[in-house]
């Protein structure tokens, strides 16, 4: 399926205490595949309500036409379950956050102006199509922007170098993903710590470890 033509996105806070919301974000990251055990949404919900997460849905204009069922990110041959929702159909969403979930540091801190991107997912029937790198620039102008004023945008995706190893695809029992490293390095960012087991995941033999992540940085003023 080809992504539909954007020509303007927008951004809309997340509402915690919007049940629709909810459900429409617990549906994302069934989608989405990562980040999916107990407790996450929750933790978000406190952060938001804290003021430490910006957590932001994504809108396309025109709207898109939607497959009539979405596939998931990591397992392509199937698919997941409808919009809790009809009326409200956001194509993804991004976070900004001054707290990084995973308790790194490095990663987020305002006192220094490090602002730390998370939780990030675009549905499959609209990913590839340039959206993604497009909303990481609005991303970025909006961290160096009046409000949050950040001089750094940090973020966490799975280590390029696990990426690479088909190995890995195969213990998790998924098709090789893309490599999100080298797509985020094509956008400017540096990794500064790598091998950081951080990820929840269960091997197709039922073993369950920590996928290791890459922790990046870009400069943005
Ligand atoms: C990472 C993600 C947000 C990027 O969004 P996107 O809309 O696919 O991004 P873009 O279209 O701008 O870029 C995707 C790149 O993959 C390439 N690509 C090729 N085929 C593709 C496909 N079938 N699907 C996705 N990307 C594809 C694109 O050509 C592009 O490469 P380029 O940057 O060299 O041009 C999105 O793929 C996603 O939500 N993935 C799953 C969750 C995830 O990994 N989140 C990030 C965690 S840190």
């Amino acid at each position: 399926m080809t992504a539909t033509k954007v020509r303007a996105i927008r951004f809309e806070r997340f509402q915690p205490d919007s049940p629709t919301e909810l459900a429409e974000l617990r549906r994302q990251r069934v989608l989405c595949g990562w980040g999916t055990e107990e407790g996450t949404i929750e933790k978000w919900c406190e952060q938001v309500q804290r003021g430490v997460k910006n957590l932001y849905w994504i809108w396309t204009e025109p709207a898109p036409v939607f497959p009539e069922q979405e596939h998931l990110n990591l397992e392509r041959e199937k698919v997941g379950p409808p919009p809790p929702d009809p009326a409200f159909t956001p194509v993804g969403h991004v976070s900004l956050d001054w707290e990084d979930y995973g308790g790194e540091d490095e990663l987020a801190d305002k006192s220094k102006g490090i602002l730390t991107l998370a939780s990030f997912f675009i549905l499959v029937s609209q990913q590839g199509g340039g959206l993604g790198s497009r909303v990481m620039k609005e991303m970025e102008a909006m961290a160096a922007g009046p409000e949050l004023d950040a001089s750094f945008v940090t973020l966490n995706t799975l280590d390029g170098e696990v990426s690479r190893q088909p190995e890995f695809w195969a213990k998790m029992g998924v098709a090789p993903g893309r490599n999100n490293e080298e797509w985020y390095t094509r956008l400017g960012y540096e990794a500064f710590r790598r091998g950081i087991p951080r990820y929840p995941s269960k091997a197709v033999d039922g073993t369950e470890f920590l996928a290791e992540a890459v922790l990046m940085r870009k400069r943005i003023k």
